[in-house]
């Protein structure tokens, strides 16, 4: 048996490693799109912002417009794994497909489901268990940071064994590449260490059950929150993608800067001020050096209402389609169910197959 769970994110090697490898795949993939097929997914606890939109979903449907086929998880059990409960989760799944739909994901070419909703990848998580110690799940870096900041007063089990689930929605599918980021490349290399180790004790060299995913970082560009922390669903520090023209420039004015008036692009001297320049950068598909330059002595009241500006402009398509979409709930709904459907069937033959390889197939 292989024992590889030691690297964590802080790992610099295994970022960089992953990154590498990235590249490699980027290539393959821009060779033969259709022989791709990716998973990725979010946990619904709560709208998607501005940092996830050039952070990822850009990304995903990219992918998808190039060809590859992908799988998009709403983990909705995941939410449980640092809360006792998962309030308005209905809504909160609901709002998830449509910033989905919004940035154009398009559920006639990608799967969108909610992995409680199959039944037959919630399965495979026993045999999955077996096949982990348990002083390798307590070793997971991502989740002693996850314990460190959690809000319960007690871990759950579902805390400690949530990377195992989560092999579980990436390997259901067979997916061979899973596009995340950083925080979450343990939890890719326990979804590898699984495979391999069915593999071995399952399945012939021949004919392996499982393929081994990998990771396709994404270059998640350094958006801060508007108070210069990190972007976050739940600090009210970031523009959410459904924000109105209003909020966002009032959460825009309300942003962090600095005493200096000169706007100058230097991310490490002036996080916060280069963060802004950044954005009004990503959504103008300029440099960001050339931004700060265009401000110059100007200061930040004229930086901020050029990066105001820039988000409401880049993003009125975007909103205007979400607003259509979310009066047609019965539309996202069936979106859903049409995804789970999907999922299903696919988690069904695998399930097969796995009780195949372990002979409990009755
Ligand atoms: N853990 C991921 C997050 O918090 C969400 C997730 C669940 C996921 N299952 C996944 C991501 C499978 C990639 C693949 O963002």
């Amino acid at each position: 048996m292989t024992t590889t769970l030691d690297s964590g994110p802080s790992d610099d090697l295994g970022v960089a490693g992953a990154r590498r490898r990235g590249a490699e795949l980027e290539r393959s993939i821009r060779e033969r799109p259709g022989t791709f097929r990716a998973l990725t997914g979010d946990r619904p606890t709560g709208r998607l912002h501005l940092g996830h939109y050039f952070g990822t979903l850009q990304n995903r449907v990219r992918l998808q417009n190039m060809g590859v086929e992908m799988m998009v998880l709403v983990a909705d059990y995941q939410v449980l794994t640092d809360r006792d409960v998962a309030d308005r989760l209905t809504e909160r799944v609901e709002d998830l497909v449509l910033d989905y739909l919004a940035a154009g994901l398009d559920p006639g070419r990608a799967t969108i489901f909610t992995h409680s909703a199959v039944p037959a990848l919630n399965q495979l998580l026993l045999p999955f268990l077996s096949l982990v110690s348990v002083a390798e799940l307590g070793r997971n870096p991502t989740v002693k940071d996850e314990i460190a900041h959690s809000r319960q007063s007690a871990v759950s089990g579902l805390m400690f064994t949530y990377p195992v689930h989560q092999a579980a929605d990436i390997l259901f599918c067979k997916a061979g590449i899973v596009p995340v980021g950083q925080d979450q490349l343990p939890h890719l290399e326990v979804a590898r260490v699984i495979a391999r180790r069915f593999n071995n004790r399952y399945g012939t060299p021949s004919n392996p059950v499982f393929p081994e995913p990998e990771a396709l970082l994404s270059a998640a560009p350094l958006l801060l929150g508007t108070d210069g922390a990190k972007m976050s669903k739940s600090r009210g520090n970031a523009v959410a993608l459904a924000a109105t023209a209003d909020e966002t420039a009032r959460l825009i004015r309300g942003a962090k800067t600095d005493a200096e008036r000169h706007i100058t692009y230097d991310p490490i001297a002036r996080p916060e001020v280069s963060s802004l320049v950044l954005l009004a950068a990503l959504c103008l598909g300029r440099d960001p050096h050339e931004v700060a330059a265009g401000i110059g002595g100007r200061g930040a009241a004229a930086l901020k209402a050029l990066v105001t500006d820039a988000i409401n402009d880049h993003f009125a398509p975007l909103r205007a389609r979400r607003a259509e979409l979310a009066g047609d709930r019965g539309h996202v709904r069936r979106v859903l169910r049409d995804g789970n459907a999907r999922a299903a069937a696919v988690a069904a033959a695998t399930l097969a197959e796995v009780r195949t390889a372990m002979g409990v197939l009755y």
